[in-house]
């Protein structure tokens, strides 16, 4: 075996995701704190298990339509129009990875630049990659406020898309209006698309986050999940939508790909946008609030206003927050380094979505070892 060239040259260089890295070495861990989740830990409402099990039961296994079952479309435009007053065509997709990847597919030639604010969520540079785009991370440090003028000053003529997030991953900060304006504004002038990846906005804890869309409604590809919000990460599905033309590719592309989303799934969401989950985003709001007083004595950070992260400063005696991270795993805790989502490795990012009392053993860690 071996002397092989079967696997890609453009795949091998991609690094395993830097949360991989913390899952192998927590392996070693018996019975972790884990504070590394990026999955809410409340179980799906009944009514929407309820939904698949049925569609399950009537036979609703077979593909559906690209684009999405019909009810689930109107639905999602019955959304859009109510929120947004917005009225695109939308696509029903994999998970918000679904949508992504075919934003990115549809929308990048060789070359093409991509601004995201620095963190990001770990797949979009990847992604922008694999699809033979660019990726010129524009830093928000340190106030996680993508910030215009520095995005501004990242365009070239190469610059084609600015990939948007909020609340966002692995921040939890809310984009400010006046930030998504000018950014809006700056996308006008240059012609630019941008995507706004808004998976978390229904676990928002001082008020709505105010949609891109709002701002920008003839050049945003809106991507939003229901896997966040409802606990369902597993069943794969979210939306698309945006400038006409490029839902149609994103269409066509979805037909030679993914296919179709999950039938029973589809069901799901169906029923899941007819329920109340101010309970759960309570609940949420009472964890964000708990992990910031059990922390803002010892560490710096942004408050976060939606999402289930914290990103913290790991203390300056450490070299890096990978040293930091790794003082943590050796004492049972995990966290996820800051690198796995930045350019930079100075911070490091703990889940709330984890039970009081795995938060509250957690902090004390955190706390012993910020000494
Ligand atoms: C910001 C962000 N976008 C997209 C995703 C992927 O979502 P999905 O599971 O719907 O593909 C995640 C998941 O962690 C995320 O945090």
């Amino acid at each position: 075996m071996g002397g092989h060239q079967f696997v890609a040259n453009h795949v091998k260089p991609l690094g395993a995701s830097g949360i991989r890295r913390v899952f192998d070495l927590a392996a070693s861990c018996s019975n972790p704190i884990n504070l590394s989740i990026g999955q809410p830990d409340f179980p799906v409402p009944a009514n929407i298990k309820d939904a698949m099990i049925e569609a399950i039961r009537n036979d609703h296994n077979d593909y559906t339509v690209t684009q999405g079952i019909q009810p689930l479309r109107e639905r999602i435009v019955r959304q859009l129009h109510e929120e947004l007053n917005w009225s695109p065509e939308p696509l029903v997709t994999c998970g918000v990875s679904g949508g992504l990847l075919l934003a990115l597919m549809a929308c990048i030639n060789p070359g093409d630049e991509v601004l995201m604010p620095d963190p990001y969520f770990v797949s979009y540079k990847h992604l922008v990659h694999l699809v033979g785009g660019t990726a010129v991370p524009v830093s928000t440090y340190d106030d996680f406020q993508p910030n215009p003028d520095r995005f501004a000053e990242a365009v070239t003529d190469r610059t084609k898309i600015v990939l948007l997030c909020s609340p966002a991953n692995p921040t939890g900060v809310v984009t400010r209006d006046a930030n998504l304006a000018a950014i809006a504004e700056m996308a006008e002038r240059h012609d630019l698309l941008i995507i706004s990846d808004e998976i978390y906005d229904m676990l928002v804890y001082d008020g709505p986050a105010t949609s891109m869309v709002r701002f920008a409604p003839e050049r945003t590809v809106l991507l939003r999940g229901y896997g966040k919000s409802y606990a369902l990460t597993g069943l794969r599905l979210g939306y698309a939508a945006g400038p006409s033309e490029v839902i149609a590719q994103m269409s066509k592309l979805q037909q030679y790909t993914f296919v179709c989303a999950a039938h029973p799934a589809q069901y799901g969401a169906l029923a899941a946008m007819d329920t109340d989950m101010s309970a759960e985003v309570n609940a949420y709001r009472g964890k964000r609030d708990l992990i910031c007083k059990e922390l803002e004595d010892t560490f710096d950070f942004v408050r976060p206003s939606g999402g289930f992260y914290l990103f913290l400063k790991a203390p300056s005696r450490f070299e890096s927050a990978t040293s930091f991270v790794d003082e943590a795993i050796a004492r049972n805790l995990l966290v996820i380094p800051g690198n796995a989502f930045s350019e930079r490795d100075t911070h490091f990012r703990a889940s709330y979505a984890a039970s009081d009392d795995q938060i509250r053993k957690g902090c004390d860690v955190l706390r012993s070892i910020a000494g």
